[in-house]
């Protein structure tokens, strides 16, 4: 594999951007992360059939982000391609009540645009972070309410197949997890809303985010909730009967707002990150004989985690 021949090969054929050993920190709301061999972003479907076509001749693994805003990347960085989806993939439109989105649209400004054309639907999505494809991924939002419930259909790119079209309903969703990374790279979502009452709207958006603002770090630099809840529990209680919040190693910091978050306080490696999840797991372990798993994706190569 070369990854000089890749980078010459993506300068010389794509609208979007290619860089080499991009420091992951600059694209990670934890603003953790070592440099990624090649960091691509692909403006237009041709940049992405062109991207895949050459990191498959090179061998050159590679993973798609969105605003790595659930994300944890190893201090050494990655060995491989980071892709993100830039121009055409950051729009989105109104249809009829639905909403096309590209993968690369910030999701915030969906649910903005959406209360502003009187459409109801993702007022729980309110302070959720990321990209429309991250939060597709990851099946983003609440005990309750989660995007996939939301989704009407999307149109996926894959080297053999080129691009297809995948219904809703042809998804799995589960809890803070999907199969739709795996159908191929996600490139744009129908959302399925429907028409309701401005006043209404706003009302359960800032009641959304009036309970995010009390009850999460929202402030500080962190990639969300650390641990999936274990069935019929919540990390962040189990953790905090353990005295664990406010229990550092180096920069990272178990929040005292909520202990399911491990905030960066100012010059976290990912590797501080690692240990204190480790600690974590451990003493829940110990304590309650509960096995806790993350929530958050890790790229790179770790010694633990
Ligand atoms: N709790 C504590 N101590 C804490 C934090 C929480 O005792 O430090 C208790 C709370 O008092 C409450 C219970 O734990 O009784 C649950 O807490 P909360 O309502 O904050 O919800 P959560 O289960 O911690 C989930 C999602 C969040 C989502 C919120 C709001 C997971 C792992 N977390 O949090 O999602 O925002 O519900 O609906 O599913 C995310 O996925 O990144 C995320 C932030």
């Amino acid at each position: 594999m070369s990854i000089v021949t890749a980078h010459e090969a993506l300068r010389r054929g794509l609208t979007g951007i290619v860089r080499l050993d991009e420091p992951m920190r600059r694209h990670t709301t934890y603003r953790i992360g070592g440099p990624a061999d090649l960091f691509i972003i692909c403006d237009t479907v041709a940049d992405v059939s062109h991207t895949l076509r050459v990191l498959a001749e090179e061998d050159i693994a590679y993973t798609v982000i969105g605003k790595g805003s659930n994300l944890l990347v190893a201090d050494a960085g990655y060995r491989g391609a980071v892709i993100v989806l830039g121009r055409d993939f950051r729009r989105h439109s109104r249809e009829g009540d639905d909403i096309r989105c590209g993968s690369g649209v910030i999701l915030a400004g969906v649910v903005q645009d959406a209360y502003s054309k009187g459409l109801k639907g993702l007022e729980f999505a309110v302070g959720v972070p990321g990209t429309v494809g991250g939060a597709l991924a990851m099946n983003a939002g609440t005990r309750d309410e989660w995007i996939g419930s939301m989704v009407e259909g999307v149109t996926v790119y894959t080297l053999d197949d080129g691009l297809l079209r995948l219904k809703g309903g042809e998804i799995e969703w589960g809890y803070r997890t999907s199969d739709v990374g795996k159908r191929g790279i996600v490139l744009e979502a129908c959302l399925r809303t429907e028409a309701g009452d401005r006043a209404e709207i706003r009302r359960q958006m800032e009641q959304s985010f009036a309970r995010r603002k009390a009850t999460q770090p929202t402030g500080r630099p962190s990639a969300g909730s650390v641990f999936r809840n274990p069935e019929g529990d919540s990390a962040g209680r189990l953790i905090e009967t353990l005295g664990a919040k406010g229990l550092r190693i180096g920069d990272a910091v178990v929040s005292d707002v909520h202990a399911n978050f491990i905030v960066n306080a100012g010059n976290a490696t990912a590797q501080d990150v690692t240990r204190l999840i480790e600690a974590i797991r451990s003493a829940v372990r110990d304590a309650y004989g509960i096995e806790l798993e993350t929530e958050i994706k890790f790229l790179g190569s770790f010694e633990t985690a």
